[in-house]
């Protein structure tokens, strides 16, 4: 389910910016670790890069994240929980699944539109000035 090595080889392989991906990130392996203590959480995003009243997708960590109102940021998983696509857009207030069309709604990951019936689950993050990180 977790493997974050295999996503970002494909991203590798399609992306052209693929230097400043393995720049960005510093970490090799190790994802299970929760701890937050000295080092800092992994950025996922600043917060200039998620739209007001949208969100961002992303697919390597499998995290969804919206910004509803200005300055209020949420995280949701990124697999859509009808037949587990990763949802593939944010627009017009909901994430939405590629797959079958389930959409959910960009406040609280609640189903805006089936077939899905459970909503996106929640995810931990920290908003640390402008960096948005995994918790
Ligand atoms: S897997 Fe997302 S709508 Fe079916």
């Amino acid at each position: 389910m977790t493997d974050p090595a295999t996503r970002r080889a494909v991203l590798l392989a399609t992306a052209t910016g693929a230097a400043a991906l393995a720049v960005g990130c510093g970490s090799d392996g190790g994802g299970g670790g929760g701890d937050t203590s000295t080092t800092s959480g992994q950025e996922l995003a600043r917060t200039t890069d998620i739209p007001v009243g949208g969100g961002k997708i992303f697919t390597d960590e499998k995290v969804v994240v919206t910004q509803p109102t200005k300055g209020d940021f949420k995280a949701f998983s990124a697999i859509c929980t009808h037949q587990g696509c990763t949802v593939g857009t944010v627009a017009d207030g909901t994430i939405d699944c590629p797959c079958h069309g389930s959409r959910f709604r960009i406040q609280n990951g609640a189903v805006a539109n089936g077939p899905a019936t459970r909503p996106l689950p929640p995810k931990q993050i920290t908003v640390d000035g402008e960096s948005i990180r995994l918790a």
